[in-house]
C-alpha cells in the first residue's frame, strides 16, 4: 500500500516524462475512470490535454452539466462537448435487438471521437483510464477467446487508425485506488463514489426501440430514484445509495392502465432495479425498505407525466442480468 501525496507526485512525474511536450486527447465519459485519468493528467500537463465528452443522447439527468462544471469550470480542464445525441437517437431508430444497439452506439461513438480528434491534429497521444482489472480482464479474454454474454463498449476499446501511443496512467492501480487518488486530486466525493453505468448508457435501460421520449421520461424516473437513495441514512451514517452496488430505472415501453382524479390514465411502466454484489458477476437484488419504494414510487407517478405505474425487480443474478438487456 502507497502513500496517497507522495503517488500523486511519482504519477505526475512520470506522465511528464513520457509525454514530455506533447499534446494528449482523452475521451471523459463521466464515469470513475476517465474522469481520474483527466483530473491525474491535468495535473501534471494541464493544458496539453484536452479532452471530448460525447453526448449521445442516452446519459443520465443533467449529466454533461456536471461533467463540465467539474472539470471545464471548477478544475479549468480543456473538454470539447459534442452534443451528437440526434446522431446516436437517429442511427437507433428502429432497432430493437439489445446487442445491435450495442454495436450502433459503440461504433458511433468511435466515428464521433474521431471526427473531433482529427480537429487537434498536433495529439500525439491517446489517454484512457484503463486500470488494473481491466488489463487482467483483457489478458484473460485474449488467451482464453471467452466469448462475451453482452459485448461491452466502454469509452476505451478506440482502434488504433488513430495512429496514437496510448497513455494509461491507471494501469497499475485497483478501483478503490482510484477512488482514493480521484479524492486527493480534488475530485467530488459523489463522482468518485458514483455507481457503474454502463458504456451504451440508457440505451441498454430502454428495452427495446430507443426514442428521445422514452430517455427522457427514464432520465426523470432515474433521478428520483437516485436521489431518495441518498437521501436516507441508517445509524452509520450510510445511505441506501451507499449500501447498493448499482441502482437504476428501466424503461418499459408498455402501457397499463391507470386513474388520475376522474380520469383514466394509459401510461408506461418504470421497473426499479437494485442490486447488492462484489464482483458484479452474481448479484442480490437489494432488500429496501417498502417506505423508501413507497415514495419513490409516488413521487415518479406524480412527477414523471407519462409514467403511471412503478414495479421493483426481485431478481436475482443468476439468473437474471443485473441490466434487462
Ligand atoms: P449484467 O447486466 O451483465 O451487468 O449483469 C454486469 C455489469 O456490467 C455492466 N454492463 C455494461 N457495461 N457496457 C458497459 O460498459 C455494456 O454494454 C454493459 N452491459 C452491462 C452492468 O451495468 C453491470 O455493472
Amino acid at each position: 500500500s502507497w502513500n496517497m501525496p507522495d503517488y500523486v507526485a511519482t504519477a505526475v512525474q512520470r506522465i511528464r516524462d513520457e509525454v514530455g511536450s506533447d499534446e494528449v486527447i482523452l475521451g471523459l465519459s463521466g464515469g470513475v475512470d476517465s474522469s481520474v485519468a483527466a483530473a491525474l493528467i491535468h495535473r501534471a500537463i494541464g493544458d496539453q490535454l484536452t479532452c471530448v465528452f460525447v453526448d449521445n443522447g442516452l446519459l443520465r439527468l443533467n449529466e454533461a452539466e456536471q461533467v463540465m462544471e467539474t472539470f471545464a469550470k471548477n478544475l479549468g480542464v480543456k473538454v470539447i462537448h459534442v452534443d451528437a445525441s440526434a446522431k446516436f437517437l437517429g442511427d437507433l431508430a428502429g432497432v430493437s435487438d439489445p446487442e445491435a444497439k450495442r454495436k450502433i452506439i459503440g461504433r458511433e461513438f468511435v466515428e464521433v471521437f474521431q471526427q473531433e480528434s482529427a480537429k487537434l491534429a498536433q495529439a500525439k497521444w491517446l489517454a484512457q483510464g484503463t486500470i488494473y482489472p481491466d488489463v487482467i480482464e483483457s489478458a484473460g479474454a485474449k488467451t482464453k477467446k471467452a466469448h462475451t454474454i453482452k459485448s461491452h463498449h466502454n469509452v476505451g476499446g478506440l482502434p488504433d487508425t488513430l495512429k496514437l501511443q496510448l497513455l494509461e496512467p491507471l494501469r497499475e492501480l485497483f478501483k478503490d485506488e482510484v477512488r482514493e487518488l480521484g479524492v486527493a486530486l480534488g475530485l467530488p466525493h459523489e463522482m468518485v463514489y458514483r455507481h457503474p453505468f454502463p458504456g451504451p448508457g440508457l440505451g441498454v435501460r430502454i428495452l427495446g426501440e430507443v426514442k428521445r421520449e422514452y430517455a427522457d421520461l427514464l432520465r426523470r424516473a432515474d433521478h428520483i430514484f437516485i436521489e431518495e437513495l441518498r437521501n436516507t441514512q441508517d445509524a452509520d451514517g450510510k445511505s441506501w445509495y451507499d449500501k447498493t452496488s448499482q441502482a437504476f430505472a428501466v424503461f418499459l415501453p408498455v402501457k397499463s392502465v391507470g386513474v388520475m382524479g376522474d380520469g383514466r390514465t394509459y401510461d408506461y411502466v418504470v421497473a426499479l432495479r437494485a442490486v447488492v454484489t462484489t464482483d458484479f458477476m452474481t448479484a442480490h437484488w437489494a432488500e429496501l425498505p417498502y417506505d423508501l419504494l413507497g415514495k419513490v414510487s409516488n413521487r415518479i407517478i406524480n412527477e414523471v407525466r407519462g409514467i403511471n405505474r412503478v414495479v421493483y425487480d426481485i431478481s436475482g443474478k443468476p439468473p437474471a442480468t443485473i441490466e434487462w438487456e
